[in-house]
Parts: C-alpha cells; sequence; structure tokens
C-alpha cells in the first residue's frame, strides 16, 4: 500500500505514522507522500526530516481544478489517510479513493462531529457537556464531514477535574496508538 497523508497542522499522527511503517517494512505500507494546505504546518518538516516527499495545495487548485490526482497518481499513491487535515474533501477526490481514504476524528462520533467540530472546539464541547469519556473515531471519508462509515472506535475515561487540554492529550495518546495499526489491518485485508 502506497499511503498518503493529509495534514494541516502539528502532525503528530503523521510522525508516528511514518516512522512505524518505516521501521516496519514487512507490513508492507511506504509512506509515499505528505499533502499539506498550509505552508507553515510542522508536518511538513516532519516528513521533510524523514525524506518523505511533500506538497502544498492550494485552495483553487484542490477544489477549482483535479491536478491533485496527477500528484498522486505520479507517487502511485492507493490509499489516503487523513491526519488533522481540516479542509472538506472534494467530491472528484473521493471517487478516485473509493473506500481508500480514512479520517481520524478526536471524539466518539456522531456525538461531536460535524462542521467546526474540530481540534480544540471538540475537546471544549466534551468538557462543557461534563462527559464522562471521549475518544477516537476512524472512519471512511465521504462528502459529509465526519459521516463516513466507522472503522474503528477507541474510548478514554476521562476525569472530572480534566481540563480540555487535558482531554485533548489523553485522545491523541489513542490515536497515536490506534491509527496506524488500522492502516495496518486494512492494508494486510486488502492483500488477502
Ligand atoms: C488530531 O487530534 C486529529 O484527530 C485531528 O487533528 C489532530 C491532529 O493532530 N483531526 P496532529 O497534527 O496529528 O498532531
Amino acid at each position: 500500500m502506497n499511503l498518503a497523508i493529509f495534514v494541516s497542522g502539528g502532525g503528530s499522527n503523521a510522525r508516528i505514522i511514518i516512522d512505524r511503517f518505516h521501521a516496519h517494512p514487512e507490513y508492507g505500507i511506504a509512506v509515499v507522500l505528505l499533502i499539506s494546505n498550509k505552508a507553515t504546518a510542522g508536518a511538513l518538516m516532519i516528513a521533510a526530516e524523514r525524506d518523505v516527499p511533500t506538497l502544498v495545495v492550494k485552495r483553487d487548485a484542490f477544489y477549482q481544478s483535479e491536478e491533485l490526482l496527477a500528484d498522486l497518481k505520479s507517487f502511485d499513491v492507493d490509499f489516503i489517510a487523513l491526519a488533522g487535515f481540516l479542509w472538506l474533501v472534494p467530491p472528484y477526490l473521493i471517487k478516485a479513493f473509493p473506500n481508500r481514504m480514512l479520517n481520524i476524528h478526536p471524539a466518539l462520533l456522531p456525538a461531536y462531529g460535524g462542521k467546526g467540530m474540530y481540534g480544540p472546539n471538540v475537546h471544549r464541547a466534551v468538557k462543557a457537556n461534563g462527559e464522562t469519556e471521549s475518544g477516537i473515531t476512524i472512519h471512511y471519508v465521504n462528502e459529509a464531514y465526519d459521516e463516513g462509515d466507522y472503522v474503528f472506535q477507541a474510548a478514554v475515561r476521562l476525569d472530572a477535574e480534566d481540563t480540555p487540554e487535558q482531554i485533548a492529550e489523553r485522545v491523541l495518546r489513542l490515536e497515536h496508538a490506534n491509527y496506524w495499526r488500522v492502516l495496518r489491518k486494512l492494508a494486510a485485508s486488502s492483500q488477502e
């Protein structure tokens, strides 16, 4: 499986996925490209340090052309993992990767999903509602935010005194432990 990771930010998930699959070539997954919609995303540095090619996409090119498909093709990408990528994925890209694009969401969908529910907003809302647990959802990407079929969910218990920042840390740890595993499982089942 030739994987492209799409990011908008720091890229801690991208870092773990790149390092894990680099250390374990027997898993059959190569991270061949990292795409960011932000030229300042820390993830770009993480990828460059690891010799993973990077691209920065501009809004117009992303939504008003399909030129990204040619880039993905030139790197032989056959699977996409969104890891903190904040733009809605346009239909042409979803059609080109049917059931071949995953997203990770830092909450137990369908709760705390949808437009505007990302990063700190999610954890603040979880805190405001006094939830006793939160978690992660890894799901296929379709044309609406956070509504594709779920592949994996895991929960973490919260303490009443957890701040939104502490909730974020607990949830991120779950993401790090699980995203690469889910990708590995999908790669293994597609090779059967
Ligand atoms: C993660 O919480 C992910 O679930 C969300 O954005 C965050 C990205 O973190 N969609 P990082 O850039 O991988 O550190």
